[in-house]
């Protein structure tokens, strides 16, 4: 069902609420995700933003006939190629091939090298302008790297100004409402933030350059409509001030301790550690996970607004455990600032396990502020308090 969003736009997009893992299973959605596509209907001319993934190309295309004749459509605007938002664009050419796709070149490119099909592109730059008809205009902006380096946002002039975003200011969040003053607002929050923690902070500088860039411009704005989740109608700013914020190296009075362990010498080891981190730093929040247990976006998540993150494992044929393993290597590609780290785990005979882990964190940008904790066989109770003393001193290097 197409939704009414203003006078002049619907929304056409569709609502996964299946969706569990995106981005094939690299990120896990715990709360679905929607492809959100809209049509403006201009004066003059009439305009798609952006289509849906393709297991759900039929259904769009059929629900998009019942809205309007498709030969009604004057206009296409791809703003990102990426499949989630592309891949209803087969089905729906094969029955309006000659309508104009407009996209940045780098969205053609990207538009050629997946489905091989010479539509009519025409390439669009910062400060392009669709004119819909009696001043109306759709203006686009490129903003490469939010999410991929084709994206670009369109801002249409009516209706008090409306700012369609593709994959910035999105969430990964299902819902049968419309708008961000509809939904429950911490859940939601939390799916914004994993987002950008997940999908855009790896090209935070980028970020942090185009929404100065689009502040500074000054539109005025009613609404953003991003292609993911719900629309920020209630205070629009308020997610780009968010932004502004999460692209600043964001943290907040939080260490988060992610481990892995064969026979909880490297839990018990996390555990105490915390309390000696609690000892030290009374107000600062604490987490644990369990990283082959616990979901490895979600503790991403939890790592991007931690001031410091410990991790650990045991040392496990000369190496360290396939969810820590893992783990560092997504560490590596969220590109943190200003995060302070260091190692720890249990081993038994050669204890490998510390440097593996400090060099990933190292490479992975963080400052890896010693060279870590390791306890031989099971920790007994001097053990223990040596963990705890670690933790102290760790909290107190922050
Ligand atoms: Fe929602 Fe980068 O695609």
């Amino acid at each position: 069902m197409a939704k009414q969003i203003t006078k002049n736009i619907k929304w056409v997009g569709k609502v996964d609420w299946e969706l569990t893992t995106f981005h094939g299973n690299e990120l896990s959605t715990g709360h679905g995700s929607s492809y959100n596509a809209y049509l403006i209907r201009g004066p003059k001319k009439t305009v798609l933003i952006d289509t849906v993934w393709g297991p759900y190309d039929r259904e769009f295309v059929c629900r998009l006939k019942q809205e309007i004749p498709l030969d009604q459509i004057d206009a296409v605007v791809m703003q990102h190629s990426e499949s989630d938002h592309s891949g209803a664009l087969v089905e729906l050419m094969r029955l309006i091939p000659d309508t104009p796709i407009y996209c940045t070149a780098k969205g053609e490119a990207i538009l050629r090298g997946h489905y091989h099909k010479d539509w009519n592109y025409i390439n669009v730059k910062t400060g392009d302008i669709l004119e819909l008809g009696a001043g109306e205009s759709l203006t686009f902006i490129e903003a490469p790297m939010l999410h991929w380096p084709d994206t670009m946002f369109s801002y249409y002039n009516g209706e008090g100004g409306v700012l369609f975003s593709n994959d910035a200011f999105g969430q990964h969040y299902a819902s049968e409402n419309l708008f961000n003053d509809e939904v429950p607002s911490a859940e939601m929050m939390y799916e914004a933030e994993k987002y950008y923690a997940n999908i855009l902070n790896a090209f935070s500088p980028m970020v942090m350059r185009k929404v100065k860039e689009v502040v500074a411009m000054n539109l005025p704005l009613s609404m953003i409509c991003p292609s993911h989740g719900v629309i920020w109608r209630k205070n629009p700013s308020q997610i780009v001030e968010q932004y502004l914020k999460w692209a600043d190296a964001y943290q907040e009075d939080q260490i988060t301790i992610a481990y892995d362990s064969m026979w909880n010498s490297t839990r018990l080891m996390a555990e105490a550690i915390a309390r000696g981190i609690k000892a030290a730093s009374p107000l600062t929040v604490v987490k644990l996970f369990n990283a082959a247990k616990e979901d490895k976006n979600d503790i991403l998540t939890e790592m991007f607004h931690s001031k410091a993150i410990l991790v650990g494992s045991p040392t496990i044929n000369s190496a360290c455990s396939f969810a820590i393993a893992g783990l560092l290597e997504m560490i590596k590609g969220m590109k943190f600032k200003n995060k302070k780290a260091a190692a720890f785990g249990s081993y038994g005979w050669s204890g490998e396990s510390n440097k593996i882990i400090s060099n990933g964190l190292s490479e992975g940008g963080l400052d890896v502020v010693d060279e870590g904790l390791r306890m031989l066989w099971v920790p007994d109770k001097k053990a223990l308090e040596t963990c705890e003393e670690y933790g102290k001193d760790f909290a107190e290097k922050l």
